[in-house]
């Protein structure tokens, strides 16, 4: 099961989302891998540290070697769980981001390579339990790569009336992509994260959305300085405060997020 968390707003929680959602299935037992698409690294960053590319041959250079490969000869091409690399973390693996991802992205694009990473993971799929894809705040070749390879969408909110604005350009992006390319794709939901229920904003926005059809979780994340301090120590809250109330709610996320994958399973 795979799923990919986008939203083309900068900001608004993707990258903490996308780690603490896949730290906590890891820590329940699930093995788990998360690809970085976006160049920023900031996954990467977070779970693993800074990456020095000239520092790893081809192979290694994560999603951008994966990438690389599929331009060049087939008989050299490697099976994608080459350019895999472990965390500190059990269960949880990363395929990074590297900052040649910028350099090919043209060239992957003028050569329709849209499709290779749906195909590489096809292969990772029976690998792993779950797999998990950050993605760039654009709806760039990247985010549509993985949009088209993924079972599954979440898409955060940070509770910004510009947030909002760009959710309806969102939505269709999204329906047009399912409609051409990936007709499986299933929109778990929409994350509201920072969501400060003493402010009166936020509370209007998410009733305005959900008032609008829009499909709200309702596991709601609230804001703590601990998500930056998680980042800055390198460590997933469950491991750096597994108590804490946001990580709680991270946890109740992680845990509908799993009983609706089980209920869809058996409808299907
Ligand atoms: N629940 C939260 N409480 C407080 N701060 C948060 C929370 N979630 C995210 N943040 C902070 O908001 C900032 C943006 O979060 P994050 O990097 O996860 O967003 P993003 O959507 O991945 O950004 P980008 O579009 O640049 O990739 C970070 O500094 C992060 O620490
Ligand atoms: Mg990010």
């Amino acid at each position: 099961m795979n799923r990919v968390v986008f939203n083309q707003k900068g900001g608004v929680g993707k990258t903490s989302i996308t780690c603490n959602l896949a730290a906590i299935g890891a820590s329940q037992g699930l093995k788990t891998l998360i690809l970085d698409l976006d160049v920023q690294g900031n996954t990467t960053h977070y779970l693993v540290g800074a990456v020095d590319a000239e520092q790893f041959p081809a192979q290694a250079q994560g999603v951008a070697g994966l990438f690389k490969q599929t331009v060049g000869p087939r008989s050299m091409r490697k099976n994608p769980d080459s350019f895999v690399w472990e965390t500190p973390f059990e269960n949880l693996f990363i395929m990074p981001s590297s900052p040649v991802l910028g350099q090919i992205e043209k060239d992957l694009e003028s050569r329709y390579k849209i499709y290779k990473l749906r195909d590489a993971i096809a292969k990772l799929d029976s690998e792993y339990d779950r797999i998990y894809i950050d993605t760039p705040p654009n709806f760039n070749f990247y985010s549509k790569s993985a949009l088209i390879a993924a079972d599954s969408v979440l898409v955060p909110f940070d509770c910004d009336s510009f947030a909002r604005q760009s959710l309806y350009e969102l939505m269709n992006n999204i329906e047009e992509l399912q409609e051409d390319h990936n007709p499986q794709l299933e929109v778990e939901g929409i994350v509201i994260n920072q969501f400060n229920a003493q402010a009166k904003l936020p509370g209007e926005l998410v009733a305005e959305l959900k008032g609008e059809g829009f499909p709200v979780i309702e596991n709601f994340l609230t804001s703590s300085v601990k998500m930056r301090e998680s980042h800055h120590e390198m460590r997933p809250l469950i491991y750096l405060a597994p108590s804490h109330k946001l990580t709680q709610a991270y946890v109740d996320l992680h845990n509908q997020l799993e009983k609706n994958i089980k209920k869809r399973r058996r409808s299907k």
